[in-house]
């Protein structure tokens, strides 16, 4: 593996962060990581044909075959473990995971949420939900925030964060795409790429990123 680190990346549906990471590495801008495994909660996610393509393993742990979030988190837990994962990447991951996991991997899982923390985050805030929500209380910007993963939801410390102009006539759908298209694909890559050359480190709750 000439030294890289192993990413794992958990996925839920369509996967376009998946495939701006994916993308991203092809064009050598991971330094220091290699995606490994990506792992889905659904079977037939369409992230699932967007690893096949690029020659990535894949693993379905179906959300649905677990009775409760501790044994799901276990078997996802148990996975990682398997893969022997350095990185952990929520790329639209629609599950919420247990302290069995973020405790195991305490600043090693990295988040894409779809809003500007700590505004619209939180249990209940996830894919097309937060950006009705920020266009109901009609925010003027937006945008997504790249950060780790601790117990609770949306909370850990923050790596990166980008913003776009929320215009008069968005619709959800409309807002999310400018999101994801100006902020996720961008940010989530470059986040792994500095966890990947050891450049973020974290004190206090808080992550300092060296940006040289
Ligand atoms: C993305 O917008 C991501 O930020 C969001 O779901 C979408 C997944 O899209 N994640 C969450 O809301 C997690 N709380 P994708 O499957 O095309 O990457």
């Amino acid at each position: 593996m000439d030294g890289k680190k192993k990413i794992v990346v958990l996925v839920s549906g369509g996967g376009t962060n998946l495939q701006a990471l994916i993308d991203a590495e092809k064009r050598g801008e991971i330094h220091g990581g290699q995606i490994t495994c990506v792992i889905s909660s659904k079977e037939g996610a369409f992230a699932l044909e967007r690893a096949a393509k690029a020659g990535i393993p894949s693993v379905v742990l179906p959300r649905k075959d677990y009775p409760d979030s501790k044994t799901y988190s276990k078997a996802i837990l148990d996975e990682l473990d398997r893969q022997g994962a350095d990185l952990v990447v929520l790329a639209g991951f629609m599950t919420i995971l247990d302290e069995c996991v973020t405790k195991a991997y305490t600043n090693r899982i990295i988040n894409v949420h779809p809003a500007l923390i700590p505004s619209f985050c939180g249990e209940g805030f996830y894919g097309l939900r937060v950006h009705e929500k920020a266009l109901e209380y009609g925010v003027k910007v937006s945008g997504a925030t790249i950060h780790f993963v601790n117990e609770k939801a949306d909370a850990g410390p923050i790596i990166l964060q980008g913003t776009v102009a929320v215009e008069n006539d968005d619709t959800p759908e409309v807002l999310q795409r400018r999101i994801m298209e100006n902020v996720e694909w961008k940010l989530l890559p470059k986040a792994v790429s500095l966890f990947c050359e050891d450049r973020i480190t974290v004190r206090d709750g808080r992550a300092y990123v060296d940006l040289k």
